[in-house]
This record gives structure tokens, C-alpha cells and sequence, in this order.
């Protein structure tokens, strides 16, 4: 990132309205006893992903990759007052963590945490999301679409992040994860029954919606 965009994009976040303390507090404890921190969404992501829930107003949201639970705590916020958000998490490590900050934002019986691979849980779910992120394992995103595109309502949306994958998709790169992320972009451009926009946010956000 050259100096001007690491300036254009402190400015960006210096006239965001902050995080609660409760998410700058997880952040601060995923840098501090994770070791991939840098898969958090962080600041500017999270409020992103916050005020598009709070447009969309979701009932129910599917979260695949839930890490320390910081984007499930933003997504969180635009449920409506029954709804929930339903996320899924391999590594059993981030458990505890997730928990934590889940009770301490009052959000416990809103959110319900599945341990597990998304791939085999996510068939067992017996629901219809308003609102879906994608953040797991990049080579799996065209198999989480395929299993989350029929439980996604009609005009429900479809977040999925890590599309420019640190602009390696752009170049000569050859190895799995961009292969994948180039083929899904693919996958999703020629999709007939979505609207897709990739805004060039962080690490990319694709926002797809369900026609
Ligand atoms: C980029 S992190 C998620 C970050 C989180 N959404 C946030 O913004 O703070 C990706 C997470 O997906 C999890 N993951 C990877 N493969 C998975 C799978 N097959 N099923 C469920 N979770 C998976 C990883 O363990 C990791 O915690």
C-alpha cells in the first residue's frame, strides 16, 4: 500500500463512527491471543458490515467463519429485535474467546455458535437467511455458495470477503486459494439470478443480492 492510500485510508476511518468498546476491547484480545490476528475484520470492515445490516435489517444471518466472533458482533447489530445470527467455527480455539465477548455484548440469545465444518453443517441447517457472510476457507467458497444459495431468501444478500486476496487475483499468482477466489468471482459475474458489486474495501467485499 503506498503512503497516499494508507493516508486516504486512516482519513476514511478517522470519519467513521467508532467501534463500541466492547469491539475495540476484542480486537485489542484477538491481537493478543491469536496467532492470525489479522483475519479479524477490524475497524473500517466491521462498520461496514454493521451498517449494511442495520440497512438490511436481517431476521435470521449465516455466518461461515466466525474466528473471535468480532464480524458476528457487527452483523449482530442490524438484527431485528427477535432475530438471529447463526456462526459457524472450525478451530475449537477461538471458542472461548468468541463466547466471551458474545455475553459481554449482551448477544448470547441472539447468537448461536456452531463448532464444526461449515460443509457439514450448514446442510443441517433448516433455516432461511435474510443476510449471509462468507469468510472461511477460500478454496470452500464456491461449495459454502452452493449450500447456502437456496436457504439465502429472495432479495436476501450475500457478503463475501477476501475477493482481491491482498491483489494476488490480479496477477501471475498460481496457487489454490487465488485460483479459487478468481474462479469464483467468475462463478458469481455469471450468475444470472444475482446483482454483484466488489468494492475495493480492505481485502475486498463482494456484496451479492439474490434477485
Ligand atoms: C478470516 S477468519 C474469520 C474472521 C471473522 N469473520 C471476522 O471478521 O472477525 C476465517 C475463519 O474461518 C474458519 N474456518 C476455516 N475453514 C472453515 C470451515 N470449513 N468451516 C468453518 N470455519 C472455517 C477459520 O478457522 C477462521 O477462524
Amino acid at each position: 500500500m503506498t503512503k497516499t492510500q494508507k493516508s486516504i485510508q486512516q482519513y476514511c476511518q478517522d470519519h467513521t463512527s467508532p467501534p463500541s468498546l466492547i469491539l475495540q476491547d476484542l480486537e485489542r484480545q484477538t491481537y493478543l491471543k491469536t496467532l492470525a490476528p489479522q483475519m479479524i475484520s477490524g475497524y473500517f470492515q466491521g462498520r461496514l458490515l454493521s451498517m449494511l445490516s442495520q440497512m438490511i435489517r436481517p431476521k435470521t444471518i449465516l455466518e461461515i467463519g466466525t474466528f473471535t466472533g468480532y464480524s458476528a458482533i457487527c452483523l449482530a447489530e442490524g438484527l431485528l429485535p427477535n432475530g438471529k445470527l447463526h456462526t459457524i467455527e472450525v478451530n475449537p480455539e477461538y471458542h472461548s474467546l468468541s463466547q466471551q465477548y458474545f455475553v459481554k455484548a449482551v448477544l448470547s440469545n441472539m447468537i448461536e455458535q456452531y463448532l464444526g465444518d461449515a460443509l457439514t453443517i450448514i446442510p443441517r441447517l433448516n433455516l432461511t437467511f435474510d443476510l449471509v457472510f462468507i469468510d472461511a476457507s477460500k478454496v470452500s467458497y464456491p461449495l459454502y455458495f452452493d449450500l447456502i444459495f437456496e436457504k439465502t431468501s429472495g432479495g436476501g444478500y450475500i457478503l463475501v470477503d477476501n475477493m482481491l486476496w491482498s491483489g494476488k487475483v490480479l496477477e501471475d499468482d498460481d496457487d489454490p486459494e487465488t485460483n479459487a477466489l478468481r474462479n469464483f468471482a467468475k462463478k458469481l459475474q455469471d450468475d444470472t439470478r444475482l446483482e454483484n458489486i466488489l468494492l475495493p474495501i480492505r481485502d475486498g467485499l463482494m456484496i451479492c443480492r439474490k434477485t
